[in-house]
C-alpha cells in the first residue's frame, strides 16, 4: 500500500514538473489602433492560453476574460494617436484624406509606435527588472521597433505578420521576393504581369527601399534607442543594433495561405497560418437572427463593411439606393448597420451587431458583401461563401481584386453608382453556379492542412522557445549582402578580367605593328 501511494507520489510531483517546465511566459505586443488587427491578437491569447502558457498582452482592446494566466496591458491610448477624425466612408469617396499617401501613413504608424513605447503601463513592465519572458511576439506594422522587447527581456521574437507576404516583411527573416512575379498589397496588379506592370513591380520594389533608407530609417533608429537603450543597459547588457536585431525574427507567422493569395515559394522560417483567429465550432445564432435564417427559402445575403467602417457613414441617397436594390431581390438580406432605416422594405433586417462567423456558418447563407478586408476574405473562404468587395482603402483592394481573378467575388468599386452596381454583381453571382463551385474547390485547399493554423501556431511559439530562437531555421541569405546574391562581384571581376585582356592584346598589337612599320619603312 505504502509503495502504491509513493509510486502515484513520483508520478504525481515528476508530471507537475513536466507540466511546470511546458507552461512559457509569452509576450504578446499587437498595440495597433484597429478592431482587425486586436483580432489577430486574441487568436495568439486564446490559443497560447489553451496550451497552458502564460501570457501577457499589450492591446488597445483589453478582453473580457478573466483567466488566471492572462494578464493584460491597456494601450487604449493609442487610440488617440491618430491625430486626423475617424475615416468616414463619405470623405473616402470624396477622396478628401487619401490614407495611402505614404509619408502621412509613415507619421501615423510612427506615432502609434512612440505612444505604445511611452505608455505608462508599458514603461513599468520594461522598467521592472524582476520580468522575464520566454518569447515575445509582436506584430509588425510597418517598422521593426518592437523587437526591442525581445532584447529587454533577452530572449527570442517572432514577427505576427498581417498581410500577404510581401518583400518588406520577407527581407527581415530572409530575401526579398521576385519582383517580376509576386503581387504586392501596396499595388493593384495580379500577377501574370504585363511588361508594363512587372516594371512598375521592380521599381515599387527599388523605390520604397531607397525612401525608407532616406526618410523613415534614421527616426526608426531613433526612436528604437531611446525607447530601449537605457533599460537594457540597466539589466546590466548593451542594446543589439536596429538592424541586427530587426534581422534576427525567430519566425514569421504570417495571415495569409496558398488558397487566399499565391503560391510563391517561402523560406522556412515563414509560417502561413491564416484562418487562426477562426473558432473550430462557432456560437449559435440568437433567437430572431437564426428564426430569419432558418426560414429564408431563397437564402440570405449578409451586408457589412467591417468594424472600420461604419454604415452610417453613407450618404443617406446611397443608404435609399441600396434598400431599394435590396426590396427587389428573393433573397433575405442581413445588413449590419448602426442605426434603425425608415422605408425599410419586409426583406431587409438591420442588426446593430452580427455575428459574422455564425452567419456565414449558416447553410442558407448564399452571399456576401464586405468591404474585402483580409479576415473578411478567410471567414468567407472558412465557411465557403462567394462574396462582392466594395474594397475602401489599403489592402481591400487587392484583396478583392485577387479574389476576383481567382473566380469567388465580384468587385464594386465605391462611386456614387455603387447601389446599381451592387445590384448587377448580386444577380450575376446568384445566378451564376460557377462562383460557388469555384468557392468551393478553393475552401477545399483552405480545410486541407496537415495541421490546422491554431496548433500550428503553438507549435511554432513553443518550438521557438524549446530551440533556443530556432538558430536553425535562420535563413542564410541573411548573411550574405546584396551584390553578392546578384553575383556583382563575381560580373565586375570577369568585366576587368575582359578589359585587362584586351588592354595586353592591344598592347602586344601596337608594339608588334611598330615594329612592322619600322621594317616597312627601314
Ligand atoms: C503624430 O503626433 C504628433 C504629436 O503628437 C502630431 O502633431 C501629429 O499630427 C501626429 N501625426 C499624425 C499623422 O497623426
Ligand atoms: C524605473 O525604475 C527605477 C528604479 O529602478 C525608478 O527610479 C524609475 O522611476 C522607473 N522609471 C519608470 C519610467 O518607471
Ligand atoms: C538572435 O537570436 C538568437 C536566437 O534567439 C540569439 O541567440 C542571439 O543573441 C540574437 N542576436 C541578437 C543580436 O539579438
Amino acid at each position: 500500500m505504502k509503495s502504491l501511494a509513493r509510486t502515484l507520489l513520483f508520478w504525481f510531483l515528476l508530471s507537475t514538473i513536466l507540466f511546470e517546465s511546458e507552461a512559457f511566459k509569452v509576450l504578446l505586443v499587437f498595440p495597433f489602433p484597429a478592431r482587425s488587427h486586436s483580432i489577430l491578437g486574441e487568436g495568439y491569447v486564446r490559443h497560447l492560453l489553451k496550451a497552458g502558457h502564460e501570457v501577457t498582452y499589450i492591446t488597445p482592446y483589453p478582453m473580457d476574460n478573466s483567466n488566471p494566466n492572462l494578464r493584460q496591458i491597456s494601450a487604449a491610448d493609442n487610440l488617440n494617436a491618430f491625430n486626423a477624425q475617424p475615416l468616414s466612408l463619405q470623405t473616402l469617396i470624396n477622396k478628401v484624406i487619401n490614407i495611402e499617401q505614404e509619408f502621412h501613413f509613415h507619421n501615423i504608424v510612427m506615432n502609434v509606435t512612440r505612444s505604445t513605447l511611452e505608455n505608462p503601463a508599458v514603461l513599468k513592465l520594461l522598467n521592472d527588472s524582476s520580468e522575464q519572458f520566454d518569447v515575445v511576439v509582436a506584430e509588425w506594422m510597418f517598422n521593426e521597433i518592437y523587437s526591442g522587447f525581445a532584447a529587454v527581456f533577452n530572449c527570442p521574437y517572432i514577427w505576427s505578420f498581417p498581410f500577404e507576404p510581401n518583400f518588406v516583411g520577407l527581407s527581415l527573416i530572409d530575401e526579398a521576393t521576385n519582383p517580376a512575379y509576386t503581387a504586392n498589397i501596396q499595388l493593384n496588379d495580379i500577377p501574370p504581369f504585363t511588361f508594363s506592370q512587372r516594371a512598375s513591380s521592380l521599381s515599387f520594389q527599388i523605390m520604397t527601399t531607397i525612401k525608407h533608407m532616406l526618410f523613415y530609417k534614421s527616426a526608426e533608429e531613433s526612436c528604437y534607442q531611446n525607447a530601449f537603450e537605457p533599460i537594457v543597459a540597466k539589466r546590466g547588457r548593451t542594446l543589439p543594433s536596429y538592424y541586427e536585431l530587426k534581422h534576427n525574427a525567430s519566425f514569421m507567422l504570417g495571415y495569409s495561405h496558398v488558397s487566399l493569395g499565391q503560391a510563391i515559394r517561402l523560406p522556412q522560417n515563414y509560417k502561413p497560418i491564416a484562418g487562426y483567429n477562426i473558432d473550430e465550432e462557432v456560437e449559435p445564432l440568437s433567437e430572431d437572427l437564426k428564426y430569419i435564417m432558418d426560414n429564408a427559402k431563397n437564402g440570405v445575403i449578409y451586408f457589412s463593411l467591417g468594424s472600420n467602417m461604419k454604415s452610417k457613414d453613407l450618404s443617406d441617397e446611397i443608404k435609399q439606393i441600396l434598400l431599394k436594390v435590396f426590396s427587389e431581390l428573393k433573397q433575405v438580406v442581413v445588413w449590419k448597420f448602426e442605426e434603425e432605416l425608415p422605408n425599410k422594405p419586409k426583406n431587409v433586417h438591420i442588426f446593430k451587431w452580427a455575428p459574422q462567423q455564425s452567419i456565414l456558418a449558416h447553410p442558407n447563407c448564399v452571399l456576401f458583401i464586405t468591404h474585402g478586408g483580409l479576415l473578411s476574405i478567410t471567414e468567407a473562404v472558412h465557411f465557403g461563401v462567394p462574396f462582392i468587395g466594395i474594397p475602401v482603402y489599403f489592402d481591400q483592394h487587392f484583396n478583392v481584386d485577387n479574389a476576383v481573378s481567382r473566380g469567388i467575388a465580384k468587385k464594386v468599386t465605391f462611386t456614387e453608382n455603387v447601389a446599381k452596381n451592387v445590384k448587377e454583381a448580386i444577380q450575376d453571382i446568384l445566378n451564376n453556379p460557377k462562383y460557388h463551385q469555384r468557392m468551393k474547390e478553393i475552401s477545399f485547399t483552405y480545410h486541407n492542412r496537415p495541421i490546422s493554423p491554431g496548433k500550428e501556431l503553438v507549435f511554432w511559439v513553443e518550438h521557438t522557445v524549446r530551440s533556443g530562437g530556432a538558430p536553425l531555421y535562420r535563413s542564410p541569405a541573411l548573411d550574405v549582402p546584396w551584390f553578392q546574391k546578384m553575383y556583382l562581384d563575381l560580373l565586375a571581376l570577369i568585366v576587368a578580367i575582359i578589359f585587362s585582356v584586351i588592354y595586353v592584346i592591344r598592347l602586344i598589337c601596337v608594339s608588334k605593328c611598330k615594329i612592322q612599320i619600322k621594317k616597312k619603312t627601314l
